[in-house]
This record gives C-alpha cells, structure tokens and sequence, in this order.
C-alpha cells in the first residue's frame, strides 16, 4: 500500500514499506496489554528486513516523526503504546528463523519470531531455549531482548540478557550494529548488546536476536504447597534449595485461586490455605523425586504446610502451572492495576507483611491479588477494580497505593519494575530504584543512540 497523508512529509520515499492507517489496526498496534491508557497511533509501519527498518529510522530523522517499536505487544508497562500520534514499528512480518547452529548451539532469527516458536523449534532440533513465561505464544523474541524477559525459569536459567548471543539493531541515528556474533569471549571494550538488553526500544530497534540454545532437561515434576504462614515461604524454598535443584519457585495466594479455578482451574487440594507455592523439579531420576517427596512429608508434619500435590503426568503437571500462569487472564476482566516489584529474596515475606497491611487499612475495599516469582524476589501485585468505581477514580487511588509501595521499596532496596520495564507506567517512580546520578547518564546515553529524540518517546524517563 502507499500511504498519502499530508501530515506525513516525503513519504513516498518509504515506497515498498506495509503500512497500515485503518482505525482497527491503530488501535491494535497502537498498545500492548497493559490497561488504563489509550492507544492515539498515527499510522503503523511493517518493514520486512533490517534495511526497511533503516529506512524508516532515517525518515524518522529527517521528519522528526517520532516512532513507538512494537512486538508482540504483551508488555504490562504501557512500553510499546504510541499515545501521542507516534508511527508504530512492528516487526511482525519480520518473523523467519533464520538459522540454527547445532554447533555453537545457537539459533539466529528475525526480531519477530514468537517466543514459543524459538522453544518448540530448538526442542524440535534436540536443544531447549529456557526463557519462558505465561506470555509466551504471543510475545515475540525483539520484545524479550527490548524488555530483557524474565518469567518463571529465572532462578535456574537466568533472564533474557543470559541467552543473547549476538544482535543486530538499527539505533536511532540510523546506524545498524552487528553486535558481539555469537562469540562466548568477546573482550573488546563496553559491550554495547547488553545496552540494548532491556532498552525499551528508546535506543535502537532490535531487528535480529541470536539466542543461545542449552541441552532439553528431564520431564519436570510439579509441587504445589499450601500454609497460612508467610513466612514458611522462605522456609519451604530453603530447605528444597539446599538438597535439590529448583527450576522454578512460584507462589499464589486463596485469592489468586478463587479467579483461576472460577476460569476453569482445579483447586490443587481441598484442604484450605493462605498462600501457595508451586515448585518445579527435573525428574532426574525416580529415586530424586522420592525423596523429594519424603521431604515435602517431612513438611507437612513439621505443620509448615497445610497439605500438597505432586504432578503425576505432563498433564497435571501442566493443569498445576495453570493456576499460576492464568492468574492475568482470570483476573483481566476486574481491569486490574498491576505492579510488578523486587526485593531481596530473604525479604520477601516481610514486604508482604507490611504492605498487605497497609492497602488493608488504607483502602479496605479494594482485592488485592499478590502472585509471583518468589524465588526470585519477583512479587505482582495486582489490585482489581471494584465495580463502584470508575476507571479515573481508581487508577488515582491506586496511585496513591504506589506512592506507599515504592517508598516502602525504596527502604527496603527494592526495584519498582522486576520483569515489566518502566514504560509510561513507572517512570515516574524511577528515582525510587534509581539514583539521580544513574538517571542523568542513562539519558545521556539515550542522546548518543538516538540524537534527535524520535525512538519510544516519554518511555523509562
Ligand atoms: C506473570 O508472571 O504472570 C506475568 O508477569 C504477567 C502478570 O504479571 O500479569
Ligand atoms: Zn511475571
């Protein structure tokens, strides 16, 4: 298509580019998942390689229009939303893998390509691509690196940043990295890939990713625990940490169940509890899931857990995580207002303690929804919207909430944005993770990849 838009100069030199103006595709394009905001895109653009990507950076440039990078659009930080009649650049029809090393054990592919798609291709090869979340069917692998992706396998395989073998981005000022080319030991001075790593799309826009590829591991064995005690959290993830080694460590609260099981879950036991765990095991052998059994016995008798489960099957494994994993799609109807914060691991009962507390007493008709990565101090916390009030009304009484919150995440050194990014919606509660010092360089740093201010404007700062 050509697109003629007066208020679109010289754009006759992007001939060959996909454009999209439709309404339906602006309000598409024009946001991610996050609620509360409204999408105002100016017109979509979907460039086809990295030269197109190029081309649209320099007309960028010498318009000055500015332009919103967009993946698969699950960010919950409002990161890839265009509100001010941006151009959005998505990568979506940038989508072909592009080649697997079975070597180096690498897999080199377009910006585009969805994240379950790099894991069902590398376990189609023999490999396992390990960075993993509920997002995983839409979310697409330009995102991941842009928002540097944690999710649900972070205490065994480490985020986003960890499998990044090289990158191509086009910066803003137009000029197109091939950076580090899949090298394991690259000491060649500051390595520019893990700046863009986590970037928001305000440096470059990533155009091709070269993830690193590990060896499938075993069946995995699915946990689920209940307490009463926050506390026996900790304690539970202590004593499985010291003998066996975890993939993940995920915990939800009766809440959280109440809207999963209403979505078609099944509660795990029957026996009522405050808060669950949900623990991941290989299946490295039976004997190592006996005895992790036995200890999970040895639990229950203690009275730190109420009760538990074992997966007995894939399928049940997989019908536990559900309970985990559809917490966001359960809840989404209650348009919640999401928080998505860290504290040191040690220290997570102790902030949920005090800041269940809080909102308690502050606010005591609001229902709150605390799920997350606890193992690796990842909390979500999700307040849902009571009918009787307007989405105005609540997000400003949720901002309230989060003036407490991240004061209370400041002393205790935490970070307001553990896996969502800054975005629209944290950045200005940046300075609470940050210091001003970190701030000022890192706008520095913006100005010399993108000179002229025209990438994912009022995003991080
Ligand atoms: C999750 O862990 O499920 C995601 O980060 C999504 C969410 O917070 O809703
Ligand atoms: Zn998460």
């Amino acid at each position: 298509m050509i697109f003629t838009d007066s208020r679109l100069p010289e754009i006759d030199t992007l001939h060959g580019i996909e454009i999209l103006t439709d309404p339906e595709s602006l309000k598409t394009y024009g946001k991610d998942w996050t609620k509360h905001f409204t999408a105002k895109a100016r017109a979509v653009f979907l460039p086809r390689s990295t030269e197109q990507v190029k081309t649209i950076v320099e007309w960028a440039r010498r318009t000055r229009i500015k332009l919103v990078p967009s993946g698969g659009r699950t960010g919950l930080s409002a990161g890839a939303f265009a509100t001010n009649q941006e151009i959005v650049v998505s990568l979506s029809r940038m989508n072909r893998i592009l080649e697997l090393d079975t070597f180096d054990q690498t897999l080199r592919c377009e910006a585009g390509v969805i994240t379950e798609e790099i894991q069902k291709y590398a376990r189609e090869h023999g490999f396992y691509y390990p960075v993993d979340f509920a997002a995983r069917g839409s979310s697409q692998i330009g995102g991941n690196v842009a928002t540097n992706a944690g999710g649900i396998k972070v205490i065994r395989y480490g985020l986003t940043r960890q499998w990044v073998a090289g990158l191509k981005v086009v910066t803003g000022a137009g000029e197109v990295l091939d950076l580090n080319k899949s090298l394991v030991k690259n000491a060649t001075g500051y390595d520019l890939r893990q700046l863009f790593i986590g970037s928001e799309g305000t440096l470059g826009i990533v155009t091709e990713v070269t993830v690193g590829l590990t060896k499938p591991p075993k069946d995995f064995v699915v946990f689920v625990m209940g307490t009463n005690d926050l506390s026996a959290i900790m304690e539970v993830y202590s004593r499985f940490k010291s003998r066996f080694n975890i993939f993940a460590y995920e915990m939800f609260t009766d809440l959280s169940l109440k809207y999963t099981t209403a979505h078609g879950g099944r509660a795990p036991f029957s026996t009522p509890a405050k808060y669950y765990v949900l623990l991941e095991l290989e299946r490295e052998s039976d004997e190592y899931i006996e005895r992790a059994t036995e200890e999970m016995g040895q639990l229950l008798e203690e009275g730190l857990i109420e009760d538990g489960v074992i997966s007995q099957s894939p399928q049940q494994a997989a019908d536990l995580w559900a309970l985990r994993e559809n917490i966001t799609e359960a809840t989404s109807h209650k348009q919640p207002y999401k928080n998505d914060i860290s504290v040191r691991v040690s220290r997570v009962p102790e902030f949920l303690t005090e800041m269940t507390t809080v909102i308690a007493k502050e606010h005591p008709d609001f229902e709150v929804v605390w799920f997350g990565h606890v193992g690796d101090g990842n909390l979500h916390v999700n307040i849902l919207k009571p009918d009787a009030l307007s989405s105005a009304e609540f997000v400003e009484r949720c901002k309230k909430v989060d003036e407490k919150m991240f004061a209370m995440i400041e002393q205790f050194d935490g970070s307001v944005s553990a896996e969502h990014g800054v975005g629209l919606v944290k950045k200005t509660f940046l300075h609470h993770t940050r210091s001003n010092a970190e701030i000022a360089l890192m706008k520095e740093i913006k100005r010399v990849f993108d000179p002229d201010l025209i990438l994912n404007p009022g995003k991080i700062f």
